[in-house]
């Protein structure tokens, strides 16, 4: 099958892929272990900048270490800091911003985002957003803090006027119970 229609981190790439140019700048909002920093680091180019957060050390290291390996360490600027201090470290407007809300693979599992950080990221990130640049998350609904955190995002996210954004939420309806999301924003 040259087409695969298969996870909301699938469908998160497609629409980030599409959005982003040679030259633009991008956030990851929650850099784990770096697989979307590198995505957006090389979807910029050479010219681009990426600004990726984390709150655990361990996901800074391999990030870097990841980006180091595939020479495009230049381009980012990462930050060992909660995505809720986005607003003040990132310097300029963006075309795209990821969150890949959860725990780090392979780490901590209490270390988790929660909603009320999750949310503040969330108002600055549209904030930063050019217009038709986009925000993609993808939410992970399967223990009762991602449960909360997709309720929350929901509902946030239906109040968004749709003068200012277009709003998209797809999920695979056939999917084990608990399988991730993807929340898609486009500002107009
Ligand atoms: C599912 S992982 C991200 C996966 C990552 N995007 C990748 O490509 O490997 C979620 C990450 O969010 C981080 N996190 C939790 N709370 C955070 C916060 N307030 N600010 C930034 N990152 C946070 C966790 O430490 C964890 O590494």
């Amino acid at each position: 099958m040259a087409y695969e229609l298969k996870s909301a981190r699938f469908l998160a790439r497609e629409v980030l892929e599409k959005a982003l140019a040679p030259g633009d700048a991008a956030i990851d909002a929650t850099m784990g272990n770096g697989h979307d920093t590198l995505f957006l680091c090389e979807s910029v180019g050479p010219e681009g900048r990426v600004y990726a957060f984390d709150l655990q050390p361990a996901a800074v290291q391999r990030t870097e270490e990841r980006l180091r390996e595939a020479g495009v360490w230049g381009r980012a600027k990462l930050f060992c800091l909660g995505h809720e201090h986005m607003r003040e470290q990132v310097p300029e407007p963006v075309r795209a911003v990821v969150f890949n809300l959860g725990w780090l693979p392979g780490g901590d599992h209490s270390v988790t985002t929660r909603w009320e950080t999750t949310h503040e990221a969330l108002l600055a990130a549209l904030d930063l957003l050019l217009p038709g640049g986009v925000l993609v998350v993808c939410a992970y609904p399967g223990h009762p803090e991602g449960d909360r955190e997709r309720l929350e995002l929901t509902a946030f996210l239906s109040g968004l006027s749709n003068r200012v954004y277009n709003v998209l939420h797809q999920r695979f309806l056939n999917a084990s119970p608990g399988a991730p999301e993807c929340f898609t924003v486009q500002k107009l």
